[in-house]
């Protein structure tokens, strides 16, 4: 069996679109595949119930509990190991990894981040598309290297930046597109073997 295994920090729509795209797109039977774990750095973010609740293992690991970021990503692979992942998915997993971690996985992390990458790495995606007078915004689903926001692209989501659009209503609409955007982009992923 292929494992999943989806590190979360808050509401985990994200998450939540996978597991269901591996439910109902038969994940298992045709690659293999399944979501294991599911993982938050914070104890009380909402997806980890939606995945108890499906019989998914969960952990969750405060960052708050380690004085460095290196103590933090060990007890995080610590809780990931155990699971032998084929594909570690940081679905809004708002913490920077270290590089020991990333190199530990390199190959087998991917990330979504809600820009149309290379452009808006970093934080306040959509208040600074907005700003720059952009006309479409999205999503990139990348392979995760050292450099915040840079591997290379597996697959993009594009939508309207529209004249009455405000930070909110422009997250919206590209989140929405992310729930279709990650589960197709994990797909071909494990569909390439
Ligand atoms: C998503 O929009 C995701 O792209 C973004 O956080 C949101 C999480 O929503 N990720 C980042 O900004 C990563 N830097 P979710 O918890 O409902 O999936």
């Amino acid at each position: 069996m292929k494992n999943i295994v989806i590190l979360i920090s808050g509401e985990g729509s994200n998450m939540a679109a996978i597991v269901r795209a591996a439910e109902q797109g038969r994940w298992a039977e045709r690659f293999g595949a399944r979501v294991a774990a599911v993982l938050s750095n914070r104890p009380e973010a909402a997806g980890l119930a939606f995945a108890r609740e499906r019989g998914i293992a969960t952990a969750a690991i405060s960052h708050k509990d380690f004085a460095t970021r290196e103590a933090f990503d060990a007890a995080l692979a610590a809780a990931i190991e155990p699971h032998a992942p084929a594909l570690v998915v940081l679905a809004g997993f708002m913490r920077i990894l270290t590089p020991g971690f990333v190199e530990r996985y390199a190959g087998r992390l991917i990330n979504i981040h809600p820009s149309l990458l290379p452009a808006f790495p970093g934080l306040n995606t959509h208040q600074r598309a907005i700003e720059a007078g952009c006309r479409v915004a999205g999503a990139t689903v990348h392979q995760v290297t050292v450099e915040l926001d840079h591997g290379p692209i597996l697959d993009q989501a594009v939508v309207p930046v529209l004249a009455d659009d405000t930070p909110a209503t422009l997250a919206d609409r590209v989140l929405t597109q992310e729930h279709r955007l990650y589960p197709r982009a994990i797909e071909g992923w494990l569909r390439r073997g």
